[in-house]
């Protein structure tokens, strides 16, 4: 099967350095060789690098819209991913993209939905990521890709970004750390949404199955599996820009991954918010490696220990 794999070196939408080296962190720990062994065709062609920030540039070149920070820079990069996935995803692969920060989810599943009309997606985060630059407080777009995709936040600068993807169509896992005004959209638009609460309450077996016949449920759908990886603890991944306790632990994330794999629908997955620079080397090993595990199991590797019919 051919896999595309994208990694996006791309910071601007938040504003800690350092996630931009997130894809070249996961790519050295062997990521490409490890799919390749699970027997996908691999394309990846380097890193893609994206036009450089510095604060002097951004304030005169790109002025703040609103509250919204470097929104023509984000939008410039992620029209520039949407297109490529868009290609990629017409040609039959499937698209991984590691990112850099979660803005990136507007081009990546923007662009997988061209290809796939009735894809549906499932969103692994701390955070809802569904503000619009009315709701914005912070400004960053890494909290913001949600609301481009339903076509809730509209603007000029994003007419590239369809919003064609439908609020019934995404399921959230993870959440615990919603501002009022997302509260407000989530419940607006009846969108399905399991926070740790919901974890604890259920177990993660059942908030997947839950979450997945709520977005398909003929299990007929492609899915996108867009995942931050601060819906993990802290504990477990701790070198994110937006750490936030009381997260998933390593085996309930993994718990997703593998359960979207056994589907057979997986067409496009993001792995965001790694920056591998904001702890100690050992923790930043940690985080990558957690990143690394996620994605081979989304992608078929079954974790011996881990295995339905156990001995
Ligand atoms: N809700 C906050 C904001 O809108 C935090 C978003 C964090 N997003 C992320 N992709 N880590 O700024
Ligand atoms: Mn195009
Ligand atoms: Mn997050
Ligand atoms: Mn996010």
């Amino acid at each position: 099967k051919p896999l595309t794999v994208l990694g996006c070196r791309f910071r601007g939408g938040q504003g800690k350095a350092g996630v931009e080296d997130g894809p070249v962190h996961l790519v050295r720990a062997g990521l490409i060789e490890d799919l390749n062994k699970l027997g996908y065709n691999i394309n990846f062609d380097g890193h893609i690098s994206f036009d450089d920030i510095t604060e002097e540039i951004n304030e005169s070149k790109d002025p703040k819209i609103g509250r919204m920070r470097r929104p023509r820079l984000v939008s410039k990069a992620c029209e520039k991913v949407y297109n490529i996935v868009e290609d990629h995803a017409k040609a039959g692969n499937i698209v991984l993209t590691l990112g850099g920060d979660h803005s990136l989810g507007m081009a990546t599943i923007g662009g997988t939905i061209e290809a796939h009309p009735d894809l549906c997606v499932l969103w692994i985060d701390a955070h809802a990521d569904i503000n619009t630059p009315e709701t914005t407080i912070q400004g960053w777009l890494h909290g913001m890709p949600v609301s481009f995709l339903l076509g809730l936040s509209k603007m000029e600068e994003y007419s590239w970004a369809k919003g064609r993807l439908d609020p019934s169509r995404i399921a959230y896992i993870g959440l615990r750390d919603i501002e009022d005004g997302e509260k407000e959209t989530l419940k607006q638009y009846g969108i399905t949404a399991f926070s740790m609460h919901h974890v604890d309450m259920y177990g993660i077996g059942k908030v997947v199955e839950m979450a997945l016949s709520a977005i398909n449920p003929e299990g007929d759908r492609p899915i996108h599996l867009s995942f931050d990886i601060d819906a993990l603890d802290p504990t477990f991944a701790p070198s994110t820009g937006t750490a936030v306790e009381g997260g998933l632990s390593f085996r309930e994330g993994r718990y997703i991954c593998e359960a979207v794999a056994k589907t057979g629908k997986l067409v496009g997955m993001d792995l965001v918010e790694v920056n591998p620079s904001l702890t100690d080397p050992v923790s930043a090993k940690k985080t990558v490696d957690v990143a690394c595990k996620l994605i081979r199991s989304a992608f078929g590797k079954s974790s011996k220990s881990h295995q339905e019919q156990s001995c």
